[in-house]
């Protein structure tokens, strides 16, 4: 399955990275961290900016991805609830799509501790965009309609982060039937049904997809949020 993220999954638009950047005060150079790094989606856009970057990464087979996709990284098979970094050592830590994975309790004092007084944190998630005539019908068929992908209430807070911006891209890809399909059966919804309703929702998927094209354009919103780190 990490290849067929690799393959599907969306990269994070420039504008994004670079409005987080911005607000975070970084410049080329800066040693950043990116945690649930995955395969590296978000890694390889913080290596195009210029920066130093440090990957961890739990899953060994995402993490065997990332080091083959971007080797310029340095990379660490660890949960955010346990980075293997000593304390004050990055700039500022990123991380895409992933920090609803995290255990809160536990990662945001770690990802305080790692980052160095005056940084901070950006998070990002890429997300459907439901004016698109046809991901408001995926939205319906597989039941993301209306939803998001953080909860304002989850997101860091004190005393660990404070909020000091948020921004949403509007970005947009050529995709198809299969590549659309493709891209659904790497999420954890699918991951974890049963092979034959994982099955059915798929090919319903697919004969939804046909009817808008062989390629059709999928617009994309990037929600991006940056946080300072609290001091003392
Ligand atoms: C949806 S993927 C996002 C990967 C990558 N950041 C991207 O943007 O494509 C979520 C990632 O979070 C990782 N993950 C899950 N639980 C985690 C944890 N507790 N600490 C760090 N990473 C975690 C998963 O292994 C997975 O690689």
């Amino acid at each position: 399955m990490a290849a067929e993220y690799e393959r599907h999954r969306p990269e994070y638009p420039e504008e994004a990275l670079r409005w987080a950047a911005d607000q975070l005060g970084l410049e080329a150079g800066a040693r950043v961290l990116d945690i649930g790094a995955g395969t590296g989606k978000l890694t390889r856009g913080l290596v195009a900016l210029g920066f130093d970057v440090v990957a961890v990464e739990p899953g060994a087979p995402m993490l065997a991805q990332l080091r083959e996709a971007v080797p310029e990284a340095e990379g660490h098979e660890a949960p955010a609830e346990s980075i293997p970094l000593p304390d004050g050592n990055v700039d500022a830590a990123f991380a895409g799509q992933a920090f609803h994975w995290f255990d809160p309790e536990r990662a945001l004092p770690e990802l305080h501790r790692v980052i160095r007084p005056g940084g901070g944190l950006g998070l990002l998630w890429n997300w459907w965009d439901e004016r698109d005539p046809l991901q408001a019908e995926l939205g319906v068929l597989i039941g993301y309609a209306g939803h998001q992908p953080y909860r304002d209430d989850e997101l860091p807070g004190l005393p660990w982060f404070r909020e000091v911006g948020r921004t949403v891209v509007e970005s947009a890809e050529e995709s198809t039937p299969d590549a659309l399909v493709g891209q659904l059966a790497t999420t954890s919804a699918f991951l974890t049904a049963e092979p034959e309703e994982r099955e059915d929702v798929l090919r319903s998927v697919h004969d939804m997809a046909c009817r808008y094209g062989k390629r059709f354009p999928l617009p994309r919103f990037t929600y991006a949020f940056v946080f300072a780190r609290a001091d003392a």
